[in-house]
């Protein structure tokens, strides 16, 4: 499902998609509209729903706190409700997210960890887990909560930490910049590889019943360790190029996330494939090569 106006320009707004869009059949329409959701419904009739979208910022929540709760929670109620009324048996995946936990009660997070987000993203987040458990329990739809923390890849936007590090350090390489303006470094995350967490996504309505899932690796690095296994991969110093810019802080930070995803492995059977170290590898060497940046990426800087 996507916005009329990806397909009236796709060349511009679907580029992510160019690898798969042979086999994809687009349909518009827009979170914003129930009427053209339940129209999607009606038309596909789908076994399985991936409810992915989102204002998915945390930094551009605060500056628009009221346009991501709308768009956030009420699309999530929009599709729920339009799914609960045209195909019942569809079966439901919510993207929640590690956000949720925002200010951590426990460390590593599961299941059962309290939620206390600290942005209008990581309430919406909250509301839409809440209002998936509720049709689950109130209307017997097959509805499950992901979980996911922080999970990247080369596809990753360009407003992300790890893509925006990533494609820095490329363009400096290319001669196209001379710094790299980040904030907090010291904010920790569980960074997985996207392609990991989809097929925790997939299993999930593989299941029998319906649940909710941590979906990490169960390690932490801070912002500043991905920097200088990047930069060490591409033969780049950090302390030469990296600059710290009050602009990119957050009003509240969520400092620390690491997930135990015990559960999932028990339950769903996965682990996730991919290690840091070469996340962060086939991201740089990504980004260089869009650039026709060769770099002589070694994994020899270890941060653990
Ligand atoms: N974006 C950004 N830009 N973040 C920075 C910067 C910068 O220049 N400098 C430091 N950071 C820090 C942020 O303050 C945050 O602590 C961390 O890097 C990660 O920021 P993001 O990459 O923007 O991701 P996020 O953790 O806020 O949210 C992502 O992960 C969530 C799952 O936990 C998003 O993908 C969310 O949509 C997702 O739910």
């Amino acid at each position: 499902m996507v916005r009329r106006v990806a397909l009236e320009d796709p060349s511009r707004r679907l580029g992510r998609l160019q690898s798969v869009v042979g086999s994809l059949r687009l349909h518009a329409a827009s979170l914003e509209s129930f009427p053209s959701v339940y129209q999607v419904f009606r038309a596909v009739q789908p076994d399985e729903c991936y409810h992915l979208a989102a204002q998915s910022f945390v930094s551009y929540s605060f500056d628009d706190e009221f346009s991501t709760l709308n768009t956030n929670i009420n699309g999530t109620h929009f599709v729920l409700a339009a799914l609960k009324d045209v195909v019942p048996k569809c079966r439901f995946y919510f993207a929640g997210s590690s956000e949720m936990f925002g200010k951590v009660a426990e460390i590593p997070q599961t299941e059962t960890t309290r939620f206390h987000p600290r942005s209008a993203y990581g309430i919406s987040k909250v509301a839409g887990f809440d209002l998936t458990r509720n049709y689950r329990e109130a209307y017997g739809i097959h509805a499950s909560n992901g979980i996911l923390f922080n999970h990247e890849s080369p596809r990753r936007g360009f407003e992300f930490v790890t893509r925006k590090i990533t494609s820095g350090i490329a363009r400096i390489l290319a001669g196209q910049s001379k710094e790299l303006r980040l904030g907090n470094l010291e904010a920790k995350r569980d960074w997985g590889h996207a392609r990991d967490y989809v097929e925790a996504m997939w299993a999930m309505l593989q299941q029998d019943e319906p649940d909710d899932y941590v979906v990490a690796t169960g390690r932490s690095h801070s912002v500043w360790e991905f920097v200088r296994m990047a930069c060490g991969m591409a033969g780049l110093d950090p302390d030469k190029y990296v600059v710290t810019d009050p602009e990119f802080y957050r009003p509240a930070e969520v400092q620390l996330l690491i997930g135990n995803p015990a559960k999932a492995q028990a339950k769903l059977g996965w682990r996730p494939s991919t290690q840091f170290a070469d996340l962060v590898c086939e991201m740089v060497t990504a980004d260089c090569a869009s650039l026709g940046v060769e770099v002589p990426v070694t994994k020899s800087i270890e941060v653990e």
